[in-house]
């Protein structure tokens, strides 16, 4: 799934609190919470006798601040301001993300800190908390933490399966904090030790944990998928992520079974690649997109990274440890920050998925006063239509996500539909995909009404007015010719109607005549 922009704020709030609110700030309510709070944690830091913890917290903030700058600068380079002047900067929303912060820093949850943040600079920036979760009793386990943007986080998620002859199959390993290591260390335990460590996509927030993860776990070997590329520059990820105890990572077969060769969990796991070419990005020929679906056999249930989707109303349980993002979102416009509820996380989760899966839904509205730190927070503006949007996407059953659907997928529509009809000839009944629900209930039948949907509905069919900000993306890429020219799915890889369907389609036609 394509991400956004979140956690940043809460580092841009305190960077911003720290130069502005001294100067400008008359009762200086929130400025003087904000530095109790820091003031807290400093002396607890420091009655520890953790000296150097302080030292590395410093450091990693003030990267973390560094990174917002630079992002501000680059907004308010291309961003006409109105100067509205200053909306009030010390707001409910500013003051959930100071809790936010003061919940996730290093001193308080050491456990969860991730030093090496800054080599993928997504938020949350430096502490990833995990939600682990038996997706098959006794086989099959996630580990969820979260990735964004700013203030638009949705859960990553790793996924875990016990292998016969004993031992541990890791899929898309996710940053290996303490918290997550010592969790899969219990796995460990009472099924044996991880063996292989197996990236299916080519995307860089996929595969960068693998070569940390494999210290971690220095007997297991890892795979990445064939024409493996890295964004924007692409040099081989062993290169940019030094860390693989085994050397280099081996590369996956296009597939484990009847492929060009074998992998040692063939006969309990199959996989196919799915690489969708058309992009300049990769010269035409070569894959822009890459992903890999995994058939494990044993328990039914599809592994795979980004090709579909599902949502529900309520937020993955890693987004609520610490919901203070999810209330921040849910606000209708600023300064509006409801109380924490089941309801306003739900209203944070549906806006945090427009904004992850839409870029820019149709129901929201920025309003830019110049002041960048607090309009990235809370300068949004809801129309009350943005329910019927999320209730839309929540009604499918699975969907591909809509960056997919509009840009990727119409290059390469007849290839997806072959690697499509290899994943549907799997007995399965679930999916686990790398975000939002997972795992979710599912059929060939309905993996496949769901990829002939993508394939061959218009993107106004599948995502409404909301596809629109997309579709403008496409047209552009084509006049650039950056993106091909779409091409429509061939006849003969049509999905005919089933017997049963028609069977039933021609008694209702014929009750309808009467
Ligand atoms: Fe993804």
């Amino acid at each position: 799934m394509s991400t956004r922009v979140r956690d940043a704020p809460r580092v841009a709030t305190r960077a911003h609190a720290r130069r502005v609110g001294r100067k400008t700030r008359k009762s200086g309510t929130s400025s003087s919470a904000g530095r109790r709070r820091r003031d807290g944690v400093a002396r607890s830091t420091a009655d520890d006798g953790e000296r150097s913890t302080a030292r590395e917290a410093r450091g990693a903030q003030s990267r973390r601040e560094a990174l917002l700058r630079a992002a501000s600068a680059t907004v308010m380079a291309t961003t006409t301001t109105t100067a509205d002047a200053a909306r009030a900067a010390a707001g409910a929303a500013r003051r959930l993300q100071e809790t936010y912060f003061a919940a996730t820093s290093k001193a308080i949850a050491p456990e969860r800190w991730y030093p090496y943040w800054w080599a993928l600079p997504l938020a949350p920036y430096g502490s990833k908390a995990t939600a682990l979760a038996e997706a098959v009793p006794g086989e099959v386990w996630t580990f969820d933490q979260l990735q964004g943007l700013l203030d638009v986080l949705v859960n990553v998620r790793m996924t875990v399966a016990r292998l016969e002859g004993g031992g541990l199959w890791v899929h898309n390993p996710v940053a290996p904090t303490k918290e997550l290591v010592g969790m899969v260390k219990e796995l460990e335990k009472r099924y044996g030790a991880v063996k292989h460590i197996v990236v299916g996509s080519a995307a860089i927030e996929h595969k960068i944990y693998s070569g940390p993860f494999s210290k971690a776990f220095p007997n297991a070997d890892v795979w990445l998928p064939p024409k493996n590329w890295t964004f924007p520059v692409d040099v081989p990820l062993e290169t940019y992520v030094p860390f693989y105890p085994q050397g280099s990572p081996k590369t996956l077969p296009m597939q484990s079974i009847g492929g060009e060769q074998n992998v040692p969990w063939a006969n309990e796991i199959e996989h196919a690649v799915l690489q969708v070419g058309g992009s300049s990005l990769r010269g035409f020929k070569d894959p822009w997109f890459v992903d890999t679906a995994f058939y494990l056999k044993r328990t039914k249930t599809v592994v795979l990274t980004d090709v579909m989707e599902k949502v529900s109303q309520q937020a993955p349980p890693v987004c609520q440890i610490n919901p203070q993002p999810l209330l921040v979102r849910a606000m209708d416009e600023p300064d509006k920050v409801p109380a924490n509820t089941s309801q306003a996380r739900s209203d944070g989760w549906g806006k945090t998925v427009l904004f992850g899966l839409l870029f820019n839904p149709n129901a929201v509205e920025f309003e830019f006063s110049g002041d960048i730190a607090n309009d990235l927070l809370d300068g949004f503006k809801w129309d009350p239509s943005w329910r019927a949007d999320f209730d839309a996407l929540v009604a499918k059953p699975m969907f591909v996500p809509p960056i997919l659907a509009v840009l990727a997928f119409p290059r390469r529509r007849d290839e997806v539909k072959r690697w499509s009809n290899i994943v549907t000839s799997w007995d399965f009944t679930s999916i686990i995909p790398s975000h939002l629900d997972g795992p979710f209930n599912a059929t060939p039948d309905e993996f496949t009404a769901a990829m002939d949907f993508a394939l061959t509905a218009t993107p106004y069919e599948q995502f409404g007015a909301n596809a629109q900000s997309l579709i403008d993306v496409d047209k552009l890429s084509v006049d650039l010719k950056s993106l091909e020219v779409p091409k429509p799915l061939s006849p003969e890889l049509i999905t005919p109607p089933k017997p049963a369907q028609e069977a039933v389609e021609i008694v209702l036609d014929a009750a309808s005549e009467q």
